[in-house]
């Protein structure tokens, strides 16, 4: 059936401004590390990503190695863009990094200028687009200069490759120089991609004031824990879970009796809420003024649909904040 955006759509989202950019994310952006590869059903990735357009979520988060194999999600997100959202181009921010293994030989992988730019030129071809909205560098490299790296990014955007340029799993001291660098070469560095959630708290420590003092906006990867802050695992582990699957980034003995404790006191303080699980630890991510957009994964369409509800409920109490810190620190 020919897709015909929901009319509707931008009622419900909230757009945050990246920093002190012109540009706004929405509150919820989707990412397409799993279930866009080619052991997923394409039809699954093409009614996320039609769902996620129409609940307003105008932000998709690529990488070059986003698959499997490595490349799949960018193929099938092009192949998506082509046949349903091309007349919406204008209202998406698509991104994509580089960063990690790519190619075989020393020129696919780390933070080269070499790599960088044919990495980029690579993505755009299996995107089928002339530019991506962001381009990351998708981790640091401890042995390319910091300057030659970041002046592939200045030069990506000089290029008209990509329109905005972002950092992501640098940590704050690094992420401080390659910010002034980018000062310096005229491109300024919009977005930091960490991973941040109740679970994973080190981006508290110096990072998010980092980039709010420089004006550089942040999307949180990984909010939900990869599924591990959701109802998902309360009853063992579902046949069609992530921690089931071929994932080597989430598996059984990750969840643990111990965690499973702190889920179970998690859940039902959100009952308590009137919300899921999933949606409080979303609404938690963003207290923080600071973070832009949480950036999750889906396998459902109505997972999608449980991350836009959090919008309506997204206020804690004093007394909220302490229980879950009470939770997370026994
Ligand atoms: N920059 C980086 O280095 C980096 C690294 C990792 C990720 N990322 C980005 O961040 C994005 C999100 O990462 P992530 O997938 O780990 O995020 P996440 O939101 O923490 O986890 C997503 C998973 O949680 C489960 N889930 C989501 N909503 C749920 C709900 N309402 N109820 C129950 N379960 C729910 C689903 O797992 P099931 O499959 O079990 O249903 C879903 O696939 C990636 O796609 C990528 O764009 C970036």
């Amino acid at each position: 059936m020919v897709y015909q955006a929901d009319p509707a759509r931008y009622q419900q989202m909230e757009y945050r401004r990246c920093g002190h950019s012109g540009l706004k994310l929405p509150a919820i952006s989707l990412g397409l590390w799993h279930n866009f590869g080619d052991t997923s059903a394409p039809d699954t990735g093409r009614q996320l990503v039609r769902r996620a357009f129409d609940l307003g979520i105008t932000h998709f988060d690529l990488a070059n190695n986003y698959g499997p194999p490595p490349g799949a999600a960018e193929h099938l997100y092009g192949r998506l863009l082509r046949e349903d959202l091309h007349p919406w181009r204008d209202e998406l921010i698509i991104s994509s990094k580089a960063g990690y293994t790519m190619w075989e030989g020393p020129y696919g992988d780390w933070g080269s200028r070499k790599y960088l730019i044919a990495s980029l030129d690579q993505s755009l071809k299996r995107l089928g687009l002339e530019y991506v909205d962001i381009f990351y560098h998708h981790r640091p490299d401890p042995d390319t200069p910091l300057q030659e790296t970041m002046a592939a990014l200045d030069h990506v955007v000089r290029q008209g490759k990509a329109l905005y340029v972002g950092l992501s799993n640098y940590p704050a001291a690094l992420a401080d120089r390659a910010t002034e660098i980018l000062n310096q070469l005229g491109t300024p560095c919009l977005i930091h991609q960490p991973k941040y959630s109740m679970f994973e708290r080190q981006p508290e420590q110096g990072l998010l004031e980092l980039l709010a003092q420089k004006g550089v906006g942040s999307i949180a990867f990984s909010p939900l824990a990869g599924g591990q802050l959701t109802d998902r695992y309360l009853n063992g582990i579902p046949a069609d879970s992530r921690a089931a699957s071929a994932s080597r980034f989430l598996n059984p003995e990750q969840i643990t009796a111990e965690k499973l404790v702190k889920v179970r006191h998690l859940n039902a303080l959100a009952q308590r809420r009137g919300q899921k699980l999933s949606q409080m630890a979303l609404a938690w991510v963003m207290r923080d003024d600071r973070v832009t957009s949480v950036l999750i994964g889906a396998s459902k369409t109505s997972q999608l649909d449980d991350a836009v509800g959090m919008l309506a409920n997204r206020q804690f109490s004093a007394e909220e904040r302490a229980a879950i810190e009470a939770i997370l620190a026994d």
